[in-house]
């Protein structure tokens, strides 16, 4: 007899990561070191010298199991931000986080919200559970319409995820509307506030979520070190929220759920601000240069706050045609159509000689 899964297992639709290098040169025929990846929001500087000589003498250790409980990386989260270690729960990535929130607070049948085109993985987490996904309407830039979260809250309704910034769209929501709408969600039911790329955010747009935690109880943030710090190989990230609710989170995870080459490089990145600080200014640099020739190729592109930019190349099969050409040129981007934008492409912003041979392969289009 076959092995039966429940419904909403057999119809979940895998996520589809950026394609990793060697796959495409294995199957081109261009050498790996010629391929240039735009796909992934990686960060294109690498990991800062300091973080890799931690992780280089790691390696002595890990005939050990991790520290399950990550008490000295808890411990420097909580001095940098002011926070408790208790208000904290570390994840396998930040993707471990967003599994572990809706698997503590999830029933099968439950109501989920988030935007129709926010981070795919918050439909996979909802659906896993069987639980269901309420998309609420974007506003005409594609960003989180907080007003549509708002209609879509029913009685079933115990979890919402906000990305913010969004990915793949870069928008950015005002701290005053996110506070006016935490305002007004009842308080049974969580919010999740994914902060992935806050990193990337100039000082006076980053987030001030951290100080919101003592009002609302309801609200978690997550972080990862993927983006910025350079840390995506090694899966890391974290959840910050009240006390009560990481105790109950911290139930749902495997015991060892963060190894320990992550949870050193992880405090060593967080010490370095300076890594950051220039991972941040090259991407700026990087963004201006991008735009710019989407406005001189008159390519309309959403204006993003994060390490990509997603681009409207008016059709489905112009995009696809977009896309082979600069993968044939060992250019990898991503198609968006699983985030119901098949129009667009999303590129990540690069060093500056990959920005320049995405360039160079978007204006040989014919
Ligand atoms: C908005 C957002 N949240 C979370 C993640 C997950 O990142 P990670 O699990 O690597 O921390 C990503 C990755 O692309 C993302 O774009």
């Amino acid at each position: 007899m076959a092995i039966t899964t429940p419904k909403y297992i057999s119809e979940l639709e895998p996520y589809q990561g950026g394609r990793p290098i060697k796959e495409v040169s294995r199957e081109l025929g261009i050498p790996a070191g010629k391929i240039v990846k735009l796909a992934s929001n990686e960060n294109p500087l690498g990991v800062s010298p300091k973080v890799k000589s931690v992780i280089d003498a790691s390696v002595n250790e890990i005939h050990r199991y991790p520290d399950g409980n990550g008490y000295y990386l808890k411990l420097a989260i909580s001095k940098k931000f002011s926070l408790k270690p208790e208000q904290i729960i570390l994840g396998n990535g930040s993707n471990d986080i967003l599994e572990l929130a809706a698997r503590t607070v999830l029933s099968p049948g439950d109501e989920v919200i988030y935007s129709k085109h926010a981070f795919a993985v918050y439909e996979i987490v909802t659906k896993a559970i069987g639980a269901v996904g309420k998309k609420a309407i974007p506003e005409d830039n594609f960003g989180h319409n907080l007003n549509e979260f708002l209609k879509l809250i029913s009685k079933k309704t115990k979890l919402i995820f906000i990305a913010n910034p969004n990915n793949p769209t870069g928008n950015l929501i005002e701290k005053s509307k996110l506070l006016n709408f935490l305002s007004k969600v009842p308080k049974n039911i969580l919010v999740v506030l994914d902060e992935a790329y806050d990193e990337y955010l100039s000082d006076d747009c980053k987030s001030q979520a951290f100080n919101w935690l003592s009002e609302y109880k309801n609200l978690m943030i997550s972080r990862s070190f993927s983006k910025a710090h350079g840390l995506a190989g090694l899966r890391i990230g974290y959840g910050v929220g009240d006390e009560r609710l990481i105790n109950l989170i911290n139930r749902v995870r495997q015991p060892f759920n963060v190894n320990y080459i992550a949870q050193v490089a992880a405090i060593e990145s967080l010490r370095d601000d300076e890594f950051i600080k220039k991972s941040r200014s090259m991407n700026d640099e990087g963004k201006k240069q991008l735009e710019q020739v989407f406005r001189e190729q008159k390519i309309q592109f959403i204006p993003s706050y994060g390490n990509f930019i997603s681009f409207n190349l008016e059709d489905e099969s112009k995009s696809m045609m977009y896309y082979q050409h600069l993968l044939k040129n060992g250019i990898i981007v991503r198609p968006i159509s699983n985030y119901e934008l098949p129009s667009f492409l999303r590129v990540s912003i690069g060093l500056r000689n990959e920005n320049d041979a995405f360039i160079k392969h978007i204006r040989s289009f014919k």
